[in-house]
């Protein structure tokens, strides 16, 4: 292992590692298959390395806190359900279990996040238009799904697309997309279970949040908002635990486009959490979507937009960024128009794909998560 701070000091990154080989997962939309990439963070260049035959095709797959355990969505299921495999490695998947969630039958799996906190819980919600509810499930001492331990409701007009926690897991913040609504749930440290805390409406009509993180030093709340195109800023008060939305956006199209045109996807902290990354996806695949990079003060207030940068596609339903476990240079992209994930670099003043592997089975990529 060889260190390059040198370089990366002078623009504020950091960097654990380098000439190392690091290890992916990628899910997909409509195929029963879990990916493995490897990446050489010194050649810059990106291989398959598995193809798992997996027991769903799962929209969105989550680690747990040890990544001895992977959770995902059944998105191919008739009834809401999550799948759980054990990692051995990043190659060696094997199949637990799935977990079908009591709540709304006529929805789809859509997202799943893991508790980094004891006990360990998985939080889980279908989609489809208004699905309405999310459940809790429990997991046995080796991380495996155990049992759904609480079916709990949003609101009849509710779809909730994206969960997460702050960094204590005191709180369960969830990306209400139908219902164009941010919850705010608090977390019971013994059971993982849920009790409501509120509910608060986005921005203007149509904003619908999407996807959401915390900042770890628990002040500020990133939403990407699907229909407004926008990175939005909230503040948390850290009494109550709930976001308030101070008016700070950013755009993730270009001034001009039309919001119809695109459905904004991701906001992902990066390694250090002194950068946030977030990406917009054309509904057209003749159009590229986009990905925006912003720096962050320590208090993790939105310092700068660095950049706005066109992707290689239109993402598909992906466009999925997901920043590496050990530099700030480094984050992921998928693609599901054609089917490829690529690994971008963030430089002084922009960003550029730096590897691409082409993953062409019919559906993927959907999101990928670092193993090493
Ligand atoms: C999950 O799979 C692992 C690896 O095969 C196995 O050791 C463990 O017993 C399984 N757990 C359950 C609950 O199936
Ligand atoms: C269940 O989900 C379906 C599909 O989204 C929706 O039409 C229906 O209203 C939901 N039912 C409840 C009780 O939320
Ligand atoms: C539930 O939805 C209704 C109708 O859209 C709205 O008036 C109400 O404020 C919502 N309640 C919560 C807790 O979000
Ligand atoms: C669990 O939550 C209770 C009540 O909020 C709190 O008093 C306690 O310190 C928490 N325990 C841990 C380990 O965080
Ligand atoms: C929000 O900020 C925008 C400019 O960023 C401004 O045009 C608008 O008036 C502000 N709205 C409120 C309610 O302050
Ligand atoms: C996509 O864009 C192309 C080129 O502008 C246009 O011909 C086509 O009709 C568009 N497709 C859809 C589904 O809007
Ligand atoms: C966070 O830091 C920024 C920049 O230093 C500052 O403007 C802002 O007031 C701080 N926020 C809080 C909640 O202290
Ligand atoms: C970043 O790179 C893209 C693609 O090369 C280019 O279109 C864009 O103008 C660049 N942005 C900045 C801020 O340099
Ligand atoms: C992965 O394996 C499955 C099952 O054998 C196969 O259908 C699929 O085409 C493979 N994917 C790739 C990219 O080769």
């Amino acid at each position: 292992m060889r260190l390059s701070l040198s370089s990366l000091a002078v623009l504020g990154l950091l960097n654990v590692a380098s000439a190392d080989l690091h290890q992916l997962i990628v899910g997909t939309f409509k195929t029963e298959s879990l990916y493995t990439l490897e990446f050489d963070d010194a050649a810059l260049t990106l291989e398959l390395i598995g193809n798992f035959s997996a027991n769903a095709a799962s929209s969105w797959i989550a680690l747990s806190h040890d990544k001895k355990n992977l959770y995902g969505t059944s998105f191919t299921a008739a009834t809401p359900s999550f799948v759980s495999y054990t990692l051995a490695s990043a190659t060696d998947i094997i199949y637990n279990t799935t977990l079908e969630i009591g709540c709304n039958s006529s929805a789809v799996s859509i997202f799943a996040i893991a508790s980094s906190e004891p006990p360990y819980a998985v939080y889980g919600c279908p989609f489809v238009g208004a699905s309405n509810c999310g459940a809790v499930m429990s997991v046995d001492e080796n991380g495996v799904l155990s049992e759904v331990i609480q079916d709990y409701s949003y609101n009849t007009s509710s779809g909730v697309h994206g969960m997460a926690f702050d960094s204590a897991n005191d709180f369960l913040y969830s990306a209400d997309d139908s219902g164009n609504a941010l919850w705010t749930h608090s977390v019971d440290n013994t059971t993982g279970e849920l009790t409501f805390v509120s509910s608060v409406a986005g921005p203007v009509t149509g904003a619908d949040p999407r996807h959401v993180t915390v900042h770890p030093e628990g002040q500020y709340l990133y939403v990407v908002l699907e229909g407004a195109n926008e990175l939005a800023q909230y503040s948390i008060d850290t009494t109550t635990g709930i976001p308030f939305f101070e008016n700070v956006t950013y755009p993730l199209i270009p001034s001009g486009s039309a919001n119809a045109d695109y459905w904004s996807d991701e906001v992902a902290l990066s390694f250090s959490n002194n950068y946030l990354w977030a990406t917009s996806r054309a509904r057209n695949t003749t159009n590229t979507g986009y990905i925006s990079a912003f720096s962050l003060s320590s208090n993790g207030s939105i310092a700068t937009q660095l950049f706005l940068t066109p992707t290689s596609s239109s993402g598909g339903q992906a466009n999925a960024v997901a920043p590496s476990t050990f530099s700030d240079e480094f984050v992921a992209l998928t693609d599901s128009a054609t089917g490829f994930v690529e690994v971008w670099k963030l430089g002084a003043e922009n960003a550029s794909a730096v590897a691409r592997v082409d993953i062409v089975d019919g559906g993927c990529c959907a999101n990928a998560v670092w193993y090493s």
